[in-house]
């Protein structure tokens, strides 16, 4: 299975150990100071970043990285504290949804994403870089949800797909699976267990 389309959840989590081994800092423009870990990220994924931040500067967009590669040591202090990353509105653990469920903006350690340097968090000053649900309707996170896939990215917790991926929408956190991956996810509609799930997934390459 291609690292990068790898599905990673609470049924299918990461071990403790992993890391990947080529995690990167390209310069990316960060929320972070240089040297911290969030702002890695695995190689392609970063490269893939790089193209649509370029993009998105030359329409004029104002798009920061926020959080991108986290250890599984950081993943459990930010359990442990019921926060993500510094920005208050992710500070809240659980969402309510439709039937009452609670989901939580926070993946237990093995479970979450970042730790596979495939997943970053974005935001914009419009929104104080914080990751709210308001950054949806902003500029950029409204050309965010319609050009990530031409960069091979998806956006991995939609709006009402909570009961498929246990986690709330979260309109900041994009994740790579490669352009053909995510122009198929994009134009299906569908989550990455979803497309897990298909007894015949078709061959994407
Ligand atoms: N906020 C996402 C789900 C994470 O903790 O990986
Ligand atoms: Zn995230």
């Amino acid at each position: 299975m291609d690292k990068y389309y790898r599905l990673i959840n609470r049924e299918h989590p990461l071990p403790e150990n992993y890391i990947p081994d080529n995690l990167v800092d390209i310069g990316l423009p960060f929320d972070a100071l240089p040297g911290e870990q969030k702002r890695l990220l695995e190689e392609k994924a970063a490269y893939a970043v790089l193209e649509l931040i370029s993009r998105s500067r030359r329409e004029g967009l104002n798009l920061y990285c926020i959080s991108g590669y986290r250890s599984y040591k950081r993943q459990a202090e930010l359990y442990a504290a019921g926060s993500c990353t510094a920005p208050p509105e992710e500070k809240r653990k659980t969402w309510n949804g439709a039937e009452g469920v609670k989901y939580s903006y926070v993946a237990a350690p093995g479970t979450s994403e970042h730790q596979s340097g495939l997943a970053l968090d974005l935001s914009c000053p419009a929104v104080h870089m914080e990751l709210t649900e308001a950054f949806a309707e902003t500029k950029e996170g409204i050309w965010l949800s319609g050009h990530a896939p031409l960069y091979g990215f998806i956006l991995r917790y939609p709006k009402n797909k909570e009961p498929i991926t246990g986690i709330p929408y979260e309109p900041w956190h994009i994740r790579y699976v490669t352009k053909p991956l995510a122009s198929y996810l994009a134009m299906t509609g569908l989550t990455l267990e979803e497309y897990h799930a298909m007894e015949n997934p078709v061959e994407i390459s």
